[in-house]
């Protein structure tokens, strides 16, 4: 029997073309082996991961305790398949309330997270082999796409620039729109922190709308995936734009992404919601009701409860965006200090979410040991091993490999560790001529 089994060759236990060629996250890639440095005992200040400690950042403690008492009171079966009627009125209520914008119930969708509301609305709107247009960096609409296409030659992307903020120009996007089925947005934006204009976005909103217009009645339009997942955690005098505030017209063809995984730090609660169409939104019902992609029971209940308060909702906003955004001015001001000192790096300032986009312009220069860093994973590298500081390059979103431009994540940093990183990036930066 033994004999038999060893003398069998080994089944080529391939998956599906889709599958096979669908590269992992980056981030999470990267963020592996920084925490393997960490169990091995290396002090790391790690801001890869766009995640919140929830020792640091937890969740609100009205929203944790409505969480247990909707176990206590059984809420364990499945929840209605576009969520619960309650949620969907908070939800309904918070967006009006606080954005202006009106969604009826049957327009909202919630899911568990905001990540399945993404591909839901992939499989929705698209038609194999049709192309999505968005700009680099931006975050994994180049999975989505291939997931939904089974290639990656179905992204169009367009890299934006530091003197934009890294936010994409109408002028940018205008020359892709005839060949593209869904246009997918973000502001503010993960991984820059920054934010549309109102300008900007009404120029691309009138874009969309004109080509909407070529297309004609008989075809498919474009839509627009407009995620705002960050928009509640904006800083100062930065307003959240959107698209059907600044254009009613653009409430047929946009679906909204948002959900309470960064407003409410509560990444880990998966509580997601979309807005669009009714039309659109009943049909991302159907697909992710055989996914089973809802948000668990209690915690949508509990959601609900904590969400139809607002304001336990504006307090706690008001919280996590004083300590989210002295953590990113804190670093902001530190990289603008190193700049004047005449180090090679540089900063934009932050307007919103829990990233900063950060320079480290350093190719060509040598190390101690004479090293030259060449290349964008040798400058990652060098931050990591010499100042122990760990951040994501943008190229891990899609931007060109040379790209010297990185996102600081805040979520898991200690206010009094800003000024320590400041330091020891200084000694890492003094080390190289
Ligand atoms: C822009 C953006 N959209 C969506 C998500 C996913 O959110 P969720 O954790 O609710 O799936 C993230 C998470 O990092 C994000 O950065």
């Amino acid at each position: 029997m033994s004999n038999a089994t060893a003398t069998q060759s080994t089944p080529d236990l391939r998956a599906g073309r889709m599958a096979e060629s669908l590269i992992g996250s980056e981030i999470i890639k990267l963020a592996a082996e920084i925490n393997e440095k960490i169990r091995n005992g290396e002090k790391v200040y790690n801001f890869t991961i766009g995640d919140f400690n929830p020792k640091i950042f937890p969740i609100p403690t009205a929203l944790k305790k409505e969480i247990i008492a909707a176990y206590d009171a059984d809420e364990t079966n499945y929840p209605a398949a576009d969520g619960v009627a309650e949620l969907r009125k908070a939800v309904s209520e918070l967006i009006e309330k606080r954005q202006g914008l009106k969604y009826a119930t049957d327009e909202i969708l919630i899911a568990g997270g905001a990540r399945p509301v993404i591909y839901a609305i992939y499989r929705t709107v698209l038609d194999p082999g049709e192309k999505v247009l968005f700009p680099v960096p931006s975050w994994n609409n180049n999975h989505y796409t291939h997931m939904n296409s089974g290639d990656y030659s179905f992204q169009v992307f367009v890299e934006t620039k530091p003197e934009n903020n890294f936010m994409p120009t109408a002028a940018e996007l205008k020359p892709h729109l005839k060949d593209v089925a869904l246009v997918s947005l973000c502001s503010p934006l993960n991984p820059t922190g920054t934010t549309f204009t109102k300008e900007t976005l009404t120029e691309i909103c009138d874009m969309i709308l004109e080509e909407n217009k070529r297309r004609g009645p008989s075809q498919k339009p474009l839509y627009l995936l407009y995620d705002q997942i960050y928009w509640a955690l904006t800083f100062g005098d930065v307003k959240h734009y959107d698209p059907v505030s600044l254009r009613p017209e653009m409430r047929n063809y946009t679906i909204f992404v948002d959900g309470i995984s960064k407003s409410l730090a509560a990444t880990g609660v998966r509580v997601g919601w979309a807005m669009g169409p009714k039309r659109i939104v009943e049909k991302m019902k159907s697909i992710l009701s055989h996914v089973g992609a809802w948000a668990p029971k209690a915690e949508q209940v509990a959601s609900a409860k904590f969400l139809s308060d607002l304001n336990q909702y504006d307090a706690f906003l008001d919280d996590i965006k004083e300590k989210v955004n002295a953590r990113l001015v804190g670093f902001h001001k530190g990289f603008q200090s190193l700049k004047a000192k005449g180090f090679k790096v540089d900063s934009i300032a932050p307007q919103a979410a829990i990233y900063l986009t950060v320079q480290f312009a350093l190719h060509g220069k040598k190390t101690a040991d004479g090293k030259t860093l060449a290349t964008t994973k040798d400058i990652t590298s060098y931050i990591l091993n010499e100042a122990k500081v760990a951040v994501v390059p943008f190229n891990a979103f899609g931007a060109s490999a040379e790209s010297n431009w990185y996102r600081l994540s805040v979520g898991t940093c200690k206010l009094e560790d800003v000024e320590l990183v400041i330091e020891s990036l200084e000694k890492a930066l003094s080390k190289l001529s």
